[in-house]
C-alpha cells in the first residue's frame, strides 16, 4: 500500500461514475479506494488519507433518507473535492443555500472560470482555460456557497458551477470532471491531487507488483498455494504473481471440461508450463462432463452440473497434491467495490469467487488475492509487464460454463467439436481484419434447430451457427458490434465450406437489454 501522503479515499454516495473517478486517480498514478457513505465514518476516515472525494449520486440532499456524512470529514485537516451531489451535501453541511429545481440540467455545457478568482483558481483550475465543455448531470444546485467560500465557475444555467473554500482546501465542482466529455477534466483532478493534496504519482507498475509480491509472501510465510487456473485474464495474472512471489510453491490446476475453446488445453500448457515453468496440473475430466451433461437441455441446470463437477474435479486434485494451506483466487477490485457497495452486495457476484461451494474441508483454506485491489485495466497491464503474450491478457472474456451455454440444447462432444470450429473461424477472421480489439466480446453460438440447404445437387439438413459481437463498456448493457459486411461474408462463407454439418450462418443483431450477450 502506498503511503498515507499518497493515497486517496473516494466516499460513494451511488453514483454510476464513482469507478470511473478511482480509475481516473489512479491513472494519474495515485492509489486510491472506494467506501461507501454508509460504512462507519471512523472507516471512511481511516488510513488518513491525503484527501478525499465525495462522489456523485442519484438523490437529492432534499430528499428524505438521502445520504449524508458525518460534518468531520472537514475537519480532518486534509482536502476534501465534492463532486456533484458531494459538492451539493458540501454546501447543505457547511450552511449554502440550494436551489431545488426539477428540471434536470443534462449534457455538454460551456464552463466559464471566474477570472476575478486568479489566486483559488491557481490551484484547481490551473491551466483550464477561461471557457471549456464540461459534463453536468444534476438537479439541484448550490444558489450560494457556505461562508469561506468563493465562486470559482460557472455554466450558462448554473450561476455557482465551482466552489472552494481556500484555506480550508475544500472543494465543490456541480459537474464530472471524470467523465471524457469534461475537456479538461483530467487536469482538474490532477490538479486536485497534487497541487491540492500534494499526491505524488507513486501507483507505478513496479510499485504494484512489488507491493502484491510483498503482500502475497507475507500472508503465505513458508505455505503451500493452489489456483484454479482457467486460461483467462484473471487467474492467468494471479498465477503469474503468485508464481514470482513464491515459485514453486504455487501449483495451478486446470480443468479441462471438454467444454473450452479450440487449442485452449494446449496453449495454457504451453505458456504456464513450458514458458513460465509454473507447476500446473491438467485435470483431463471432459468425459465426465459430457456424461454428466447427457440430456440436459435447461441452461441453469447446465451451469449447476459444470459449477459442481469443476470443485469436485478441483477439490479432488488439491487434496491429492498435499500440504496446501492457501487457496487462490483472481478476484479483482470491482468484484469487492459490488460486494461492499453502496448498493449493497449484488446478486451478480461472480459464482467462481464463492467458495461457498467447496467441500467441508477446504474451507479452512485461507483465500489469497493478489488483484483484490486491482482493476481490469490495470490487471492487464499487470500480466504484460509480467511477460504474459498479448493475446492471453486482451482476450475477450469466457464463461465459466463454457461452450455449454453457447450449444443451445444438448451438449455433446461432437456439437463441441463442431462449434469449436465455427468459433476459431470467427475469431480468426475477427483478429486478422482488426476487429477483435474493436469488440468487447465475439463468438459462435450453435442453434438447436437443422435448417435446409442445397450443395451441389443435393439437399442438406444441417446445424445453424449464429454469430455474436458485441460493443460495451461494463458488461450491463451491450451493442451489437456493426461488422463489415465483407467481413461476415468472408467468415460465413469459410463455416459453411469449412464445417461439416453447418450449412447456416446468421449474425445477432440484439441489443443488451432485451436481449442478454450470450444466448443461454
Ligand atoms: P449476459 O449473457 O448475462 O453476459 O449478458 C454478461 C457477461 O457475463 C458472462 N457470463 C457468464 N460468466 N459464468 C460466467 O463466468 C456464467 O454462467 C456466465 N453467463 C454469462 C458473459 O460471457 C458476458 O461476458
Amino acid at each position: 500500500m502506498p503511503s498515507t501522503t499518497d493515497r486517496i479515499t473516494i466516499v460513494d454516495f451511488g453514483s454510476q461514475y464513482t469507478q470511473l473517478i478511482a480509475r481516473k486517480v489512479r491513472e494519474q498514478k495515485v492509489y486510491c479506494t472506494i467506501i461507501s457513505c454508509r460504512a462507519p465514518f471512523a472507516k471512511i476516515i481511516a488510513g488518513s488519507p491525503a484527501g478525499f472525494i465525495l462522489s456523485g449520486g442519484p438523490s437529492s440532499v432534499h430528499d428524505r433518507g438521502a445520504p449524508l456524512i458525518d460534518r468531520r470529514i472537514f475537519e480532518q485537516g486534509v482536502p476534501v473535492l465534492g463532486i456533484c451531489y458531494g459538492m451539493q451535501l458540501t454546501a447543505k453541511l457547511l450552511g449554502g443555500t440550494l436551489h431545488r429545481s426539477r428540471e434536470r440540467e443534462y449534457g455538454k455545457a460551456t464552463l466559464r472560470v471566474n477570472a476575478k478568482c486568479k489566486v483559488q483558481n491557481a490551484s484547481i483550475f490551473a491551466g483550464v482555460p477561461a471557457e471549456s465543455q464540461v459534463w453536468m448531470s444534476h438537479g439541484d444546485s448550490v444558489l450560494k456557497p457556505p461562508k469561506g467560500f468563493v465562486p470559482l465557475a460557472s455554466t450558462p444555467q448554473c450561476a455557482v458551477a465551482a466552489m472552494a473554500d481556500p484555506v480550508r482546501r475544500i472543494y465543490g465542482l456541480q459537474f464530472h470532471p471524470e467523465v471524457v466529455h469534461t475537456a479538461h477534466g483530467l487536469r482538474i483532478i490532477r490538479n486536485f491531487l497534487s497541487g491540492v493534496c500534494g499526491c505524488r504519482p507513486s501507483w507505478t507498475m513496479g510499485s504494484i507488483i512489488g507491493q502484491s509480491v510483498k503482500t502475497v509472501r507475507e500472508q503465505v510465510g513458508d505455505g503451500r498455494v493452489v489456483l484454479g487456473l482457467s486460461g483467462g485474464v484473471d487467474s492467468s495474472v494471479t498465477a503469474m504473481l503468485l508464481h514470482k512471489a513464491l515459485g514453486r510453491r504455487v501449483t495451478c490446476i486446470f480443468v479441462d471440461n471438454g467444454l473450452l475453446r479450440l487449442g485452449e488445453r494446449a496453449e495454457v500448457e504451453r505458456v504456464f508450463q513450458k514458458q513460465f515453468r509454473v507447476p500446473l496440473v491438467t485435470v483431463d475430466a471432459a468425459r465426465e462432463f459430457y456424461k454428466k451433461l447427457k440430456g440436459v437441455t435447461d441452461p441453469e441446470r447446465k451451469r449447476k452440473i459444470i459449477g459442481r463437477e469443476f470443485i469436485e474435479a478441483f477439490a479432488r486434485t488439491a487434496k491429492k497434491l498435499g500440504g496446501v494451506g492457501f487457496l487462490a483466487q483472481g478476484t479483482i477490485y470491482p468484484d469487492v467495490i459490488e460486494s461492499t457497495s453502496f448498493k449493497g452486495p449484488s446478486a451478480t457476484i461472480k459464482s467462481h469467487h464463492n467458495v461457498g461451494g467447496l467441500p467441508e474441508d477446504m474451507r479452512d483454506l485461507a483465500l489469497v488475492e493478489p488483484l483484490r485491489e486491482l482493476f481490469k485495466d490495470e490487471v492487464r497491464r499487470v500480466g504484460l509487464a509480467l511477460g504474459l503474450p498479448r493475446d492471453l491478457v486482451m482476450r475477450h472474456p469466457f464463461p465459466g460454463p463454457g461452450l455449454a451455454v453457447r450449444i443451445l440444447g444438448e451438449v455433446t462432444k461432437e456439437r463441441c467439436d463442431v462449434l469449436r470450429l465455427v468459433d476459431r473461424i470467427f475469431i480468426d477472421e475477427l483478429r486478422a481484419a482488426g476487429w477483435y480489439d474493436r469488440t468487447s466480446q465475439a463468438f459462435a453460438v450453435l442453434l438447436p434447430v437443422r435448417s435446409v440447404g442445397v450443395m451441389g445437387d443435393e439437399r442438406t439438413y444441417q446445424n445453424v451457427a449464429a454469430l455474436r459481437a458485441v460493443v460495451t463498456s461494463d458488461f450491463m448493457t451491450a451493442e451489437w458490434a456493426r461488422l463489415p459486411a465483407a467481413l461476415l461474408a468472408r467468415v460465413s462463407s469459410r463455416i459453411v465450406n469449412e464445417v461439416k454439418g453447418v450449412n447456416r450462418v446468421v449474425y445477432d443483431v440484439s441489443t443488451k437489454p432485451p436481449a442478454t450477450i450470450e444466448w443461454e
